[in-house]
């Protein structure tokens, strides 16, 4: 590990986690949770392997149209290298988890590339994993908050999961769903996905339907896109009844086998793409 690795290592000091307004998961966070931030080369093989570890055991699991129907979804480290930290990129990812007592029990990637013809650069939140009993504490927040820097003019992330898009609307845009305004998704997508260098996004099909800004009256399948990602939808179901049984009205529409939600949030100074 570099020095400049450990000088990024910060204590989560419970204070800094919101106890107590959303706690679900089973074990509370009684010991000061560890933020480290790796980027490019720092990612090491050892961070690789924790990585898959935490994904193979809390992601998620394959739905009806998935290879392995109903088993857990894994992922080794060379296939989360090849999906999440492409070649020639490297020095582009970011890597931030999040350790409590030496265990990963949560972690982000993102990778950043330019993105149309006005000098922006979007950073792409390709996975975003926390651990079961940690859930529900706001670690995924944590996460995202870890990742922001001045020089991204946007961020992005494809998730069937409603926590998943709930965590980047309020790190990314600074709000909650009410407030979210998903016309910005429509206006960025084209350019956004099809300039990305990760073959999963850029390949995924989205209707290219538009909509005014500030319309909240948005076509179902606007904010989500065809990724071919058959994970079993249950788990996120249930989370959506649980964010609308607290009185949200969820924008992003209801996903379809194979789909997954789409967040594109621009930054305030972020340069309209050319016409
Ligand atoms: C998605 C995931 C990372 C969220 O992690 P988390 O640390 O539990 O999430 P947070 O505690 O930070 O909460 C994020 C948002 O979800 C909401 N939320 C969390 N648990 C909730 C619950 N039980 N009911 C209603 N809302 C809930 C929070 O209120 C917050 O939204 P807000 O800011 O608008 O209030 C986690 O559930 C997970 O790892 N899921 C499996 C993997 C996955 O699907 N990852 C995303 C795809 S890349």
């Amino acid at each position: 590990m570099s020095n400049s690795t450990v000088h990024r290592h910060h204590i989560l000091h419970r204070s800094h986690i919101k106890k107590g307004h959303i706690h679900h998961g089973s074990s509370p966070i009684e010991k000061n949770p560890i933020l480290q931030i790796f980027k490019g080369n720092e990612i090491t093989p050892q961070i690789v392997s924790d990585a898959s570890t935490l994904f193979s055991n809390h992601y998620g699991i394959w739905g009806s149209k998935g290879p392995k129907p109903g088993s857990r979804i894994r992922m080794n480290s060379a296939r989360l290298r090849e999906q999440i930290l492409p070649k020639n990129l490297e020095g582009n990812c970011t890597c931030v988890r999040i350790l409590i007592q030496e265990e990963v029990v949560g972690h982000a990637f993102a990778c950043s590339w330019k993105t149309g013809d006005e000098g922006n650069t979007v950073c792409w939140i390709a996975q975003l994993v926390v651990h079961s009993e940690f859930r529900g504490q706001r670690l995924s927040l944590r996460l995202l908050e870890a990742l922001k820097e001045p020089r991204f003019t946007c961020y992005g992330i494809l998730s069937s999961h409603p926590y998943a898009c709930l965590a980047a609307i309020r790190s990314f845009a600074g709000c909650d769903m009410a407030n979210y305004d998903p016309g910005d998704t429509a206006q960025y997508k084209r350019t956004i996905l099809e300039s990305s260098p990760i073959p999963y996004i850029r390949d995924a099909e989205f209707n290219n339907d538009t909509i005014q800004k500030g319309n909240d009256s948005i076509k179902e399948e606007t904010c989500s896109a065809f990724t071919r990602f058959y994970v079993d939808h249950g788990e996120p179901q249930e989370a959506l009844r649980s964010v609308q049984g607290r009185g949200v009205i969820w924008k992003l529409g209801t996903l379809k086998e194979g789909h997954e939600h789409l967040v594109i949030v621009p930054q305030p100074f972020v340069r309209e793409p050319s016409k």
